[in-house]
């Protein structure tokens, strides 16, 4: 070795010392309950985009068997299928037993990650349709920046209309920040097309705070004003496909608007008309 190298230049890449770790690139704190990272992906890692994965850091140590186990989390990866490195969008809940730890991380940290990702918000488990609706409510936003850019999304439907609602209008900065940049996207105005993303048409609501647009999204939808706004016709089985993530109550509250409207669940051994999953266990 070197010993005139500074120490800069002989200190990098950190190997990673936990099992299945992956290392922290970038952190950003969006509001005092919502961060996302990125971190780096494994080269044999394959997934599609929308799917979870399971995510954490070592847990303390049993003072009894004197061995600690990994404390570990489902996580909608929030990166497309293409991009080199893994993108999380996280809740800090102050006494969860994960993300009051995970709210501190750091670049250069360590995150253990099993490789196996899983999920029903996925392409696969819908059937050709012309419009594709994706429905969250707060980091249930995170599937759909995967989704939003992943060319798949802009090859097979000729419009997207993502609707977002949250409490606070600071809530909305991660998801509107991500849909406002893919306008400048270089690269992905050239691989899926100049211009794909006026195929979108965001509607992001706020509940508890004063916002451009107040309201539960289920409730604008049943008024007609959410249609209205938009300039789409009411839910059809003939036209739209739709994803939902969100809190249970508002997934169950959706899936029977669009049960109602005449849209069939899908899954990945079956696709159909509309896919749901839960944005965190309640
Ligand atoms: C399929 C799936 C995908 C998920 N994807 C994400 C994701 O992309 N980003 C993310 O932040 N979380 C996600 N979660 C939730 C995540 O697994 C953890 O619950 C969360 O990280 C909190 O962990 P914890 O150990 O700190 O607290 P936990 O003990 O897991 O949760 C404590 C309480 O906090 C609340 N809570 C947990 N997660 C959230 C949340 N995301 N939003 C609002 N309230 C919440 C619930 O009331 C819960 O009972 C997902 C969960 C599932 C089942
Ligand atoms: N967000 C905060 O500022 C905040 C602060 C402290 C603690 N917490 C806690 O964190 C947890 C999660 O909070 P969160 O804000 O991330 O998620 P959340 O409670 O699931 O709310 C997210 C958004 O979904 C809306 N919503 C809830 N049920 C719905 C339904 N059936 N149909 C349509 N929309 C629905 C909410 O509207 P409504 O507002 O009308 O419910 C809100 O705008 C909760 O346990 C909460 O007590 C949140």
């Amino acid at each position: 070795m070197n010993e005139m190298m500074p120490v800069s230049d002989i200190a990098t890449p950190k190997l990673p010392t936990l099992p299945d770790a992956q290392t922290v690139t970038q952190v950003t704190h969006w509001t005092d309950r919502l961060f996302s990272f990125r971190m780096t992906r494994p080269a044999s890692m394959r997934f599609r985009s929308g799917e979870f994965v399971m995510i954490g850091l070592m847990g303390d140590v049993n003072e009894k068997t004197g061995k600690a186990k990994p404390l570990l989390r489902a996580y909608s990866i929030a990166s497309p299928s293409w991009d080199e490195e893994l993108e999380f969008y996280s809740i800090k809940v102050p006494d969860g037993p994960l993300t009051s730890r995970l709210q501190h991380i750091k670049v250069g940290d360590e995150i253990i990650m099993r490789p196996k990702p899983v999920g029903t918000l996925v392409h696969d488990a819908l059937i050709p349709g012309k419009r594709l609706w994706f429905f969250a409510t707060g980091t249930g936003f995170a599937p759909f920046a995967s989704l939003l850019r992943e060319p798949q999304t802009y090859e097979d439907y000729d419009e997207v209309i993502i609707t977002h609602t949250c409490r606070t209008a600071g809530e909305l900065t991660y998801g509107r920040e991500l849909i406002e940049a893919l306008e400048h996207d270089e690269m992905l105005n050239e691989v899926i097309g100049e211009g794909f993303w006026k195929k979108i048409k965001y509607y992001p609501t706020t509940t508890r705070e004063q916002s451009a647009k107040m309201g539960r999204i289920t409730d604008l939808i049943n008024s007609g004003e959410a249609y209205a706004e938009l300039g789409v016709e009411p839910l059809c089985p003939q036209n739209d496909r739709a994803m939902i993530c969100g809190n249970l109550a508002f997934n169950l509250e959706l899936k029977a608007m669009l049960e109602a409207a005449g849209l069939e669940e899908g899954a990945n051994s079956k696709p159909a008309q509309y896919v749901v999953e839960k944005a965190f266990l309640d």
